[in-house]
């Protein structure tokens, strides 16, 4: 019986530390973390999809999503059924999403930006044809304000003392405002199949080309009796443990 036992946690522990797939979230309430998605620093390469690097905030604890440029923004959401992320505070003034796996949930609009004097009162430039004030690219008595595509400039006479500055396209009326709750999906890689099916997503194990595979079970039945469960976990951790081998790219 108690040989059992340590042979039991032996091996529990032994195969706890190749399975090194799994992640604790950032925080107690933090998303959960799993593929296409990594812990950069803590995970290996192939525990997640090129592109979907999280890290924790070392201050904050708040989850982290880098992308390309030294961009970071705070992952508040991840619901791997819909692929779709929610984000906020990113510590770029504009998110440029063309070199990232990711694309705006929202509709999206072509934009210009307008340097104005800040001696304009703010309300001149309210209406359906302004967004939020770009408050991340103010300053110095300046205020940059973000009109929508669809109005020839023409009929904006407050723009008279303004310097245009330059275009933006295909961003969604949030884009400018750093506090807002944008969302992302991602087109590729597909789990969404997978999640549904309350399984794993990952790289096939014997996969040249980086294609996808569901396997496992995401809610495993409840753990009962180490003798009930023993079997089961074994199954489980050779499965993950063979993955891990077969993938070494
Ligand atoms: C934005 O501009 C691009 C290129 O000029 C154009 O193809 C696209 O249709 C525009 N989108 C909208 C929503 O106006
Ligand atoms: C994003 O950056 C690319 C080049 O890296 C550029 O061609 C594109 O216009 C930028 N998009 C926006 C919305 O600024
Ligand atoms: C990997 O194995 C599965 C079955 O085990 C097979 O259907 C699939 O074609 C294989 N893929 C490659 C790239 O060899």
């Amino acid at each position: 019986m108690s040989i059992f036992f340590i042979l039991f946690f032996l091996l529990h522990l032994s195969t706890s530390q190749l399975d090194d797939c799994t992640s604790a979230p950032c925080s107690k309430h933090g998303p959960t973390i799993r593929f296409p998605f990594r812990l950069k620093d803590n995970q290996p390469p192939h525990c997640g999809f090129p592109g979907f690097d999280l890290s924790c905030s070392p201050n904050t604890a708040a989850t982290l999503l880098n992308l390309p440029y030294s961009v970071q923004v705070i992952v508040t959401n991840i619901d791997y059924k819909s692929q779709l992320i929610h984000i906020k505070g990113s510590n770029s003034c504009l998110l440029n999403l063309s070199t990232t796996p990711f694309q705006f949930a929202d509709s999206v609009y072509n934009f210009s930006l307008f340097s104005c004097p800040s001696t304009i009162p703010v309300e001149s430039f309210e209406g359906p044809w302004w967004s939020t004030p770009a408050a991340c690219l103010s300053g110095d008595g300046q205020e940059v304000y973000v009109k929508s595509s669809g109005m020839s400039i023409c009929y904006l006479p407050q723009l008279i003392s303004c310097r245009k500055m330059y275009n933006v396209w295909s961003v969604p009326y949030d884009a400018f405002d750093q506090t807002a709750d944008l969302q992302l999906t991602w087109p590729q890689p597909v789990c969404g199949n997978c999640e549904a099916e309350g399984k794993f997503c990952g790289f096939m194990s014997n996969s040249t080309s980086g294609e996808i595979e569901c396997f496992g079970n995401l809610n495993p039945p409840k753990k009962g009796t180490p003798f009930s469960s023993f079997p089961f976990v074994c199954m489980l951790k050779s499965e993950k443990v063979k993955r891990k081998f077969a993938y070494p790219k």
